[in-house]
């Protein structure tokens, strides 16, 4: 019988609880303990909160370093981190789990591409993983893979590339309700306005971070990397959401852009629209180059499933990595792994 992977869950808010749910059902992999800080979940049973048939006799608990403790004899291999966007908040996390021989996935955005936003934490989280022998990553379908990973892989053929565009065209109507609500959908205008630049809404964390990913990928040397403020998309009739109803004059979501120049030159442009009801939907992605290429995922990645799918796809490859805080241009060839054992 091929062994399977062991994971520990830490996070089980939205994403957390689909990410548990995968784990069970993809035979490749074993649900090894989830963690989550929120009081209300210590010892409730894993599956009976998933309205799952039981499995497994997992319960959740609050204290990562006493599940470790107790899981000492036959420690999981990797941990997936799903709590926070920001890197100062996920890093005790990072420390305690590399600290106990695991390999490390997050969902952290501003773990995608570190360097730049966090340059003491990236290298003292680099000197950790690698004096511990373990893979720090951060993924994600965005930040780490549609609009970093994608285009750098797009760009293989290319013989010469000038110009890098990426669009991601979101329909948010049906994303989970945290992510409706970062990007504004059922405020006024002057609330969004206000939200933004208060940081009470975030909207989307990572356009900085791919443009980073792509332009040290293609040693592009950029000199100017920027990301604009994000400016929301009105509704002019009603629109109704799995999360809210949108009157007209509301907010459906909003529209983000971040570029990367060198001397003046625009040579990477990325646009995050995210809004509900958006038509048509799509990710595309157009090089200018030799020789040009337009690729476009028709109806756009679901953003939800494509995530659960990145995290648990990546549990094989990062045992098999190097150590140390790498990204996702550094893993080789990220592909579908659930025919992959231990
Ligand atoms: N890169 C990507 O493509 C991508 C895609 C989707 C999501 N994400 C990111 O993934 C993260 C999770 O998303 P989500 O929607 O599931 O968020 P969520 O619903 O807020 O869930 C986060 C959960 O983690 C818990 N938590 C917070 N700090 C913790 C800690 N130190 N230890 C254990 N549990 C902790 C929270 O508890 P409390 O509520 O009590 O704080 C909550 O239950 C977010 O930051 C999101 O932006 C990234």
């Amino acid at each position: 019988m091929p062994e399977p992977f062991r994971v520990i869950q830490i996070g089980f808010g939205t994403l957390g609880k689909w990410i548990a749910k995968a784990i069970i059902e993809r035979e490749n992999l074993q649900l090894a303990a989830v963690v989550d800080i929120a009081p209300v979940l210590e010892g409730k049973q894993v599956e009976a909160l998933l309205k799952m048939e039981r499995k497994t006799s997992t319960i959740i608990h609050n204290d990562l370093s006493n599940t470790l403790d107790e899981l000492s004899e036959t420690p999981p291999d990797v941990a997936l981190i799903a709590t926070s966007s920001h890197l100062k908040k996920v890093k005790p996390t990072i420390s305690t789990c590399l600290q106990a021989g695991m390999d490390v996935i997050s969902l952290c955005e501003e773990l995608s591409y570190p360097y730049v936003r966090h340059p003491q934490l990236s290298k003292q989280l680099h000197n950790l993983a690698n004096s511990e022998g373990k893979t720090l990553l951060g993924t994600g379908i965005n930040p780490g893979f549609l609009m970093d990973l994608l285009p750098i892989i797009l760009t293989a053929p290319c013989q010469s590339v000038d110009k890098i565009h990426v669009t991601r065209n979101m329909n948010s109507s049906s994303r989970r309700e945290a992510f409706q609500k970062k990007v504004g959908t059922g405020m006024t205008k002057e609330d969004f306005k206000k939200a933004i630049a208060t940081g009470t809404i975030t909207g989307h964390v990572g356009l900085v971070e791919s443009i980073h990913m792509i332009g040290t990928a293609l040693n592009l040397q950029l000199d100017h990397v920027e990301e604009f403020p994000p400016e929301p998309v009105i509704a002019t009739e009603k629109i109704v959401t799995t999360y809210i109803t949108v009157n007209a004059g509301e907010v459906r979501g909003l529209k983000s852009r971040g570029v990367g120049q060198k001397a003046g030159d625009t040579i990477i442009t990325l646009d995050f629209n995210a809004y509900a009801d958006a038509s048509p939907a799509y990710d595309e992605v157009r090089l200018e180059g030799q020789p040009n290429i337009q690729q476009r995922i028709e109806g756009g990645m679901p953003g939800d499933e494509g995530t659960v799918g990145m995290l648990i796809n990546l549990v094989p490859l990062v045992i098999k990595a190097p150590p140390g805080l790498l990204t996702m241009k550094d893993i080789p060839c990220p592909h579908n792994t659930e025919r992959v054992w231990k």
